[in-house]
């Protein structure tokens, strides 16, 4: 997309973008996951570089191609994700959190691989609460005038899940995701709502994801604009 005067709409513009699912290590070869691939966020690292932005990516633990043009930084677990957002995020004009980040870590890391005993049940795994990073950047706002974005995938009540969580995480857009078993999850098309601190509500017809990042997109450099 372009401005007034002709130029991307993004141009002179730093955007980070998070991206995949975090892994929280149990012990040297386990972890607990989650499903998601990381498409999402890549679509929209893609789409912000096209749109003339410099782009850094937070990716966690996905299995894409780069994307042409943008800084890739790897990360694991939520305290790393959390380290390199907040690092990338100084001096950013936008955050998007596309990643799924693991609300809890196993409590203790075993060193050695986890045995089973003979005859004995499975200890139970303690956890503990991982960082909100989108909670966090959006109370902080390293710089003034930045535009942080959240997503959420949501099963029911999508809205007003929606709603609550945009206000609960005091960020200035949510895009919320309806999600089944079959939904969503390792697909190239997308369907959802961008939800605004305003009280904007724009729909998300069923589409490609770079069609609903260009769509987040739109919506930031509205915001940016209007500084
Ligand atoms: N998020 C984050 N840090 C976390 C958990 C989530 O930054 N520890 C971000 C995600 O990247 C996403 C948004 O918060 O952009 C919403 O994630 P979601 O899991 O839907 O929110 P939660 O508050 O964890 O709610 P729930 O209990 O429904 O999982
Ligand atoms: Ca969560």
């Amino acid at each position: 997309a372009r401005g007034a005067a002709g130029r991307p709409d993004l141009a002179g513009r730093h955007v980070v973008v998070s991206a995949g699912g975090t892994r929280e290590p149990l012990d040297p070869v386990r972890f607990l996951g989650n499903r998601s691939s990381g498409r999402q966020g890549y679509a929209l690292a893609r789409t912000a570089v096209a749109r003339g932005a410099r782009v850094t990516l937070v990716a966690a633990n996905t299995a894409l191609a780069d994307p042409a043009g943008a800084d890739v930084v790897r990360v694991g677990t939520a305290v790393q994700l959390r380290e390199a957002v907040l690092k990338a995020a100084a001096d950013a004009d936008a955050v998007v959190m596309a990643a799924a980040v693991a609300d809890f870590r196993p409590a203790d890391y075993a060193q050695r691989k986890i045995k089973k005993r003979e005859g004995r049940e499975p200890e139970p795994v303690a956890l503990v609460r991982n960082p909100d990073v989108l909670a966090e950047l959006s109370a902080e706002r390293p710089r003034p005038g930045q535009v942080v974005v959240g997503f959420a995938a949501e099963t029911d009540d999508v809205l007003a899940n929606g709603r609550a969580k945009l206000a609960r995480k005091g960020c200035d857009l949510l895009v919320v995701n309806e999600v089944g078993e079959e939904r969503t999850f390792g697909s190239d098309e997308n369907e959802a709502v961008v939800l605004g601190a305003d009280g904007s509500e724009t729909p998300v017809p069923h589409g490609p994801k770079e069609a609903l990042a260009d769509i987040v997109w739109d919506e930031v450099v509205r915001r940016l604009s209007a500084e």
